[in-house]
């Protein structure tokens, strides 16, 4: 399988005057050409950041400070971010649908406009054809009268429908990638399902990779191949969606399964959230940042720095010192 994405050791802080924020702290993943993965993580981790900074968007006081971003071979970070070479992966070879939809959408242009004038930039169309391309696009989502809806602004439009619009938008130039940004949060699950399962469908159709970025693990069961788990500014975990599911081995994963319904599960079950908070991000302690939340830590978590990755299975990593080995689709512990 051809490697697409892969994302070494980066490293993105903000300097604010109570100090430095490492929103992502070494931070590694890989995404496979058609290849569907999902980043999950409490808020505040740091999704958001990471892939922000995939596409250089991150202004000051932000910096990414380290690490290496290969997209189709080549190190993506070397551009400057309003370089030409930036300009022309931005938007078209990697797309992303943000977290807040007006960061998408401009509210004061039609969709058409803002659809048109992507492909007319990106992909060199005549106006003609562009809106003729948009129109199309707006039906392949999902856009009921999409010639009409068109000249529509995207306040005319519900929240579903507006993200549907923001997966045209984000497919219209045929990415390699297609970065969702919690692209379901703040819609009712029916609607969810239907817009997962149509991006799902898009993402097929136009041959792209698709890193799906939620807090909820349910969210991306269903479609993600692989999950990276990602605790205050890390990846503390990753592994096939199988073995994320049927074997975890963070208790940071465990406590995201147990906050999560299962349709396989006895009757009765309780949801547990995880007690505490996730950490602030500046002044962070050198140990495990899960620590104080933990109840798997044994006495190496408060002697030494926060672990490496090692691998626990065949594509599994963790980070973690407790011996989590004999959980099974079991996130109590015994
Ligand atoms: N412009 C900024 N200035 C200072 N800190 C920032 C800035 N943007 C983000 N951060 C901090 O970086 C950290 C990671 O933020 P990020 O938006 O990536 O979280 P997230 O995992 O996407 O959360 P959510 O699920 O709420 O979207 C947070 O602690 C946040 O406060
Ligand atoms: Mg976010």
């Amino acid at each position: 399988m051809t490697e697409l994405l892969k994302v070494n050791n980066l490293v993105t802080q903000f300097k604010t005057e109570s100090g430095i924020v490492k929103a992502v702290n070494d931070v590694s993943y890989y995404l496979n050409e058609l290849e569907i993965i999902g980043l999950v993580g409490e808020s505040g981790c740091g999704k958001s950041v990471s892939q922000l900074s995939v596409m250089q968007l991150i202004n000051a006081p932000g910096e990414i400070t380290g690490g290496e971003v290969i997209f189709e071979g080549k190190n993506i970070l070397k551009y400057r971010p309003h370089s030409p070479q930036m300009r022309a992966i931005r938007g078209a070879r990697i797309a992303m649908i943000f977290q807040e939809p007006m960061t998408s959408l401009n509210p004061v242009l039609t969709i058409g406009q803002q659809l048109t004038e992507m492909l007319v930039l990106h992909l060199n169309m005549n106006p003609e054809a562009a809106r003729k391309r948009a129109i199309e696009l707006l039906g392949m989502v999902g856009i009921p009268a999409a010639e009409r809806r068109i000249d529509d602004y995207p306040h005319n439009f519900s929240g579903g429908m507006r993200q549907r619009v923001m997966i045209a938008m984000g497919l219209s130039c045929n990415p390699r990638i297609l970065i969702a940004d919690e692209p379901t949060t703040a819609l009712d699950v029916t609607t969810q399902a239907q817009l997962l399962e149509m991006m799902k469908d898009m993402v097929e159709h136009f041959r792209a990779s698709l890193i799906i970025v939620t807090h909820n693990l349910g969210v991306v069961a269903r479609y993600a191949k692989r999950i990276y788990i990602m605790y205050a500014g890390r990846i503390v975990e990753s592994g096939t969606t199988k073995d994320i599911f049927s074997k975890p081995r963070h208790p940071y994963t465990m406590g995201l399964l147990k906050c999560i319904p299962r349709l396989d599960e006895e009757e009765g079950r309780k949801l547990v959230p995880i007690e505490g908070l996730p950490p602030n991000l500046i002044n962070m302690p050198p140990t495990c940042a899960f620590l104080p939340r933990c109840s798997w830590k044994i006495d190496r978590c408060y002697k030494e720095p926060w672990p490496e990755i090692t691998t626990v299975g065949d594509n599994h990593y963790i980070r973690c010192y407790a011996d989590t080995s004999d959980v099974k689709n079991e996130p109590e512990k015994q």
